[in-house]
């Protein structure tokens, strides 16, 4: 697997800080990965994994540490085994009609979940971290988290799904406590 070597130093990249809503990034459209960017995505990738660990959590998006480009890491840790994938410009190019529900969190809403429907199942073109294009099809988890990853990169958070009484009950809540965790 082209992820393998990345993943080999993740650990001992330094873990960056995720921003929590209502950050305006978490709110942006991410710009597409050019080749210009190769170097700096090459450098942020094996941090991303770092963060996303040391959560935990089991997807992570660029806008999340404040990179506003189309780049995101998911690992599922099935069995609590490891398996990395990194996508890079992720493309949903075809979703089932059928729709699962399925609870979901976020790094960037800490501590708060919510019930949310989406297509049963996805795939997605990206590139990976060698700038090889892959697709990869995706059911289940698999599939809610890389629609949840996608999602980020064009400013929408999995509140968006859900209606606006239970949006506001949660963003609400949030504030709440990170008003209690500044005092
Ligand atoms: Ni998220």
């Amino acid at each position: 697997m082209t992820d393998a070597p990345v993943i080999a130093s993740a650990d001992e990249a330094p873990a960056l800080p995720i921003l929590i809503v209502p950050h305006p990034v978490l709110k942006a459209k991410a710009r597409k990965v050019l080749p210009a960017d190769r170097e700096a995505v090459q450098a942020l990738i094996p941090r991303m994994f770092t963060t996303m660990y040391k959560a935990p959590g089991i997807g992570l998006a660029a806008p999340q540490i404040g990179v506003s480009l189309r780049l995101a890491v998911i690992d599922l840790m099935l069995d609590d085994k490891r398996a990395p994938v990194v996508l890079i410009n992720p493309e949903i190019i075809a979703a089932s009609d059928e729709l699962a529900t399925r609870e979901e969190g976020c790094l960037s809403i800490p501590g708060l979940y919510a019930d949310v429907t989406r297509p049963a199942q996805v795939k997605v073109r990206y590139e990976d971290a060698a700038g090889m294009r892959q697709e990869i099809t995706g059911d289940g988890l698999l599939a809610a988290c890389l629609q949840h990853e996608i999602d980020h990169l064009d400013g929408v958070l999995f509140v968006d799904h859900i209606s606006a009484l239970k949006r506001n009950m949660i963003l609400r809540k949030l504030a709440k406590e990170q008003r209690l965790k500044a005092k």
